[in-house]
């Protein structure tokens, strides 16, 4: 015999997944298309050398905080781009800190760059992060 009572429990279970995946998707972030031509040293390096190169360089003008990552070289910038964040394990520490998810936000102490700069950096990111 059918358990009819199981049966609707079951179908309203499945109703309900249904409903809730179609509230749930597509808030928050809109999903941009990755640009996977996207270059490190033609696209993201002038973007860094801009906006981040006076602190996070050997040779910084303002290297108030000895130890933190030096983006001159690679490798560190590297490190950043692809270790994942404890504030949100969805970004990386680079672009948690430059969509100021992970404090202190980046720059440090000055406004945020503009979306499509962020953009540039995370599609490289979500290429691999490599030295192209
Ligand atoms: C005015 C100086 C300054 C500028 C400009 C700046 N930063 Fe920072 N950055 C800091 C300081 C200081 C810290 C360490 C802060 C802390 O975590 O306590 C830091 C930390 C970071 C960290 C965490 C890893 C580490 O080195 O400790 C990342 C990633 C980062 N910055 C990225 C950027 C990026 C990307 C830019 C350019 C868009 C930028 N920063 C611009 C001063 C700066």
């Amino acid at each position: 015999m059918y358990n009819f009572k199981k049966m609707n429990f079951c179908l309203l279970s499945i109703a309900l997944y249904i409903l809730l995946n179609a509230c749930t998707y597509n808030k928050g972030e809109t999903p941009v298309p990755v640009n996977r031509d996207v270059r490190y040293s033609v696209d993201v390096k002038p973007i860094l050398v801009t906006h981040c190169f006076k602190c996070h360089s050997d040779t910084a003008t303002n290297p108030d905080r000895p130890g933190y990552a030096f983006f001159n070289h690679f490798d560190e910038i590297q490190g950043e781009a692809l270790k994942v964040s404890t504030a949100n394990p969805n970004y990386t520490v680079l672009i948690a800190r430059l969509k100021h998810i992970e404090s202190p936000g980046m720059p440090f102490q000055e406004t945020p760059l503009s979306d499509s700069l962020i953009q540039v950096i995370q599609d490289w990111v979500l290429i691999g992060a490599p030295n192209n």
